[in-house]
């Protein structure tokens, strides 16, 4: 089984993220780490617990990290993910404990107690808590699998004309892990922008007729309309858990090798992910950009976690 540890900021795609990596039975999840980001920390880290509960998460670590950015003021998505965070279906008391570990700490306890090689980190929200723990550990860049990241975009922004939300609320993170020399797999607009939840997609996971899919579809709901009302989408894209599927299975989507470095300086631009696509790639380049989903296998893999939580 893969090895991963999701740090998120729950946030709706953020929570198919976490199902998908919980219902999946090729994945084992290490530790479910929360970042300031779609909401405040206080908010995203309820969100999380929140899940968890609903989809019966139990025996794995949940631990709060930064609740800034390095650098930045914080900037939150409330058009996006309403006030909570995880606006549209109830929420329940949560049943799970939050670890009283810094979330920076756990992310580096983890990867030193595991096999070098063998720990996956995917994070989905802002890059704060990551590059932190590059930063305090710096033995964990060698230790990491690789890095499979929802973020950035070769070209093309949501929080900008050029530049995505979890890279460009926190630049600087993201610019010390794209420069780190563990192997990163950039999960980008690129390619989420084609996991949409079209309403075959809904209907897929709505007839899964259970409690946690019935929690997704109201999520969906939610987003669909103010996907619609903010950023002009006849339906809404699912980001996050393009990230997960690609370690599920990396041929749910086609990758190119291209050096990507992120851009603090520009006045237009800041946040951009720049990728090089001069061709030949250089020998020692350890980034590479998501480009072609195949959708109805990435929908598949979501409908069967589903279909493998149950009702709860
Ligand atoms: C990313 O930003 C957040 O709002 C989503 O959860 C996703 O991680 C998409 O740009
Ligand atoms: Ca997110």
């Amino acid at each position: 089984r893969k090895k991963i540890i999701l740090d998120c900021d729950p946030g709706h795609d953020d929570a198919v993220a976490l199902l998908l990596a919980h219902g999946n039975p090729d994945i084992e999840l290490l530790a479910v780490t929360t970042v300031v980001g779609n909401q405040t920390l206080e908010k995203v880290t309820r969100n999380a617990l929140s899940v968890g509960t609903i989809a019966g998460i139990t025996g794995v670590p949940f631990a709060a990290g930064c609740d800034r950015p390095l650098v930045r003021t914080i900037e939150t998505a409330p058009d996006i993910h309403g006030d909570s965070g995880m606006d549209g279906p109830a929420q329940p008391e949560s049943a799970i404990a939050l670890d009283p570990r810094h979330a920076v700490d756990l992310i580096i306890e983890t990867v030193m107690a595991h096999e070098p090689g063998t720990v996956t980190l995917v994070p989905t929200g802002g890059l704060t808590n990551i590059a932190m723990a590059a930063r305090k550990e710096p033995r964990i860049v060698e230790r990491v699998k690789e890095v499979v990241l929802m973020g950035g975009g070769y070209h093309v922004g949501n929080w900008s004309a050029v530049a995505e939300f979890n890279i460009k609320i926190d630049p600087e993170a993201a610019h010390i892990v794209f420069n780190e020399k563990w192997p990163v797999v950039m999960v980008g607009l690129d390619l989420t922008h084609q996991a949409l939840a079209t309403p075959d997609v809904v209907a897929q996971i709505e007839a899964v007729g259970t409690g946690p899919a019935r929690f997704v579809r109201e999520l969906m709901d939610f987003f669909a309309q103010t996907y619609k009302d903010a950023q002009g989408f006849d339906h809404p894209p699912v980001h996050d858990p393009c990230a997960v599927a690609y370690v599920i299975d990396p041929s749910v989507m086609t990758t190119r090798k291209v050096p990507v470095d992120i851009e603090l300086q520009g006045t237009l631009t800041l946040g951009m992910t720049v990728a090089d696509f001069r061709a030949p790639a250089p020998a020692d380049c350890h980034t590479s950009v998501a480009v072609d989903l195949d959708r109805e296998k990435f929908w598949n893999l979501v409908t069967d976690a589903l279909i493998r939580i149950g009702d709860v």
